[in-house]
């Protein structure tokens, strides 16, 4: 028996891993692996929720996932990591419980209210977009996973997960925990252009992009919007260059960059490069290990097929319960 608390969380892959989902996501589930018992999955299915007319570039971004994933100090010793279409019992588990869950409760979910409207250059009307809740339940309780680490914008789907778990306990008898959302810290730092960082607004430092964009781009970050001019002291509390310091300098550059930016002894250019080195220090080894990942796609392949065949087993058991539980199981 493992008496760590079982955790699980998903991410969709829709493109490369950026500073923001390192410093969000993803720096939690590192800091879990030791505490928990962990499931971490790429959550295949769910891109075609939204990406099901152009499928192109789904396979590509599920293995640099796995890549970036292991690359950042997931491991694969310590927790489970596997794709979602690896586990077709998700599916079953999916479609039994859509039999279950009130068209009503997806339909005034927030997030499906919100990308209805954001997303307005796709076609979302379909079953599978509504349903995106309903497969987000299967993923989690068919691990019966206590805990779900998770943004602020997931804790109504958990919220779903719950209520679809307690619904399918009354009516078919005590199988799932309900599952409780650990919420994510927000990153500090912000997108090049001050927005939150995000691959839509095309204001994103990845984690595999090479020195030279990693320079590029710190050029091009906003820093306090006030500091028009070289000789106008600046705002270091407001700059989100000095969140990055905060994240990537030494103590001694830090201060030093706090102080001659309010006095201003030092140019935005200058105060950059100084925090540019500090960001590349923290990329190399994971550069590193992208390479060596890279060179190695065998390996990869293996630790996900691994991965996948633990979780399938855990799946394959409770589907088992499932069946005995909605007598259908001859
Ligand atoms: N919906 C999640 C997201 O977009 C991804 C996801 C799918 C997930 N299934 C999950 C997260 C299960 C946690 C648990 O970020
Ligand atoms: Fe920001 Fe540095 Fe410029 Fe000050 S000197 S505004 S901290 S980039």
């Amino acid at each position: 028996m493992n008496a760590k608390k079982r955790i699980l969380s998903g991410m969709r892959p829709t493109g490369p891993l950026h500073l923001g989902n390192f410093h969000g996501a993803l720096a939690n589930w590192i800091a879990m692996q030791d505490e928990f018992e962990c499931f971490f999955f790429i959550a295949d299915w769910h891109a075609l929720t939204s990406d099901y007319e152009d499928t192109s570039s789904i396979a590509g971004y599920v293995e640099q996932m796995v890549i970036d994933w292991l690359s950042v100090g997931l491991s694969p010793e310590k927790c489970t990591l596997f794709v979602q279409s690896k586990v077709p019992e998700h599916a079953e588990l999916y479609l039994l419980l859509s039999m279950i869950t009130p068209v009503p409760w997806l339909e005034r979910n927030p997030t499906y209210k919100d990308q209805m409207v954001q997303l307005k250059n796709k076609d979302l009307s379909t079953f599978g977009f509504l349903g995106y809740p309903v497969l987000q339940a299967a993923d989690i309780i068919i691990y019966k996973a206590r805990g779900v680490p998770v943004g602020i914008d997931q804790v109504p789907h958990v919220e779903i997960t719950r209520e679809i778990a307690r619904r399918f306990n009354n009516l078919y008898g005590e199988v799932f925990p309900e599952p409780e959302a650990i919420l994510t810290e927000t990153p500090k730092i912000l997108g090049l252009d001050r927005r939150k960082m995000s691959k839509s607004y095309h204001n994103a430092i990845y984690l595999a992009d090479s020195p030279p964009d990693v320079r590029r781009k710190v050029m091009q970050m906003i820093t306090d919007p006030q500091r028009k001019r070289r000789n106008d002291p600046g705002d270091p509390e407001i700059c989100n260059v000095f969140s990055f310091h905060k994240m990537y300098s030494d103590k001694q550059v830090i201060e030093n960059c706090a102080r001659q930016c309010q006095s201003a002894e030092i140019g935005c250019v200058e105060c950059k490069q100084l925090m540019c080195e500090g960001l590349l220090r923290t990329l190399e080894p994971i550069h590193a290990k992208q390479q060596y990942y890279r060179q190695n796609p065998e390996l990869v392949k293996q630790i996900i097929e691994q991965g996948s065949s633990k979780a399938r087993k855990v799946a394959r058991q409770t589907m088992d319960q499932v069946r005995r539980a909605i007598r259908i199981d001859y």
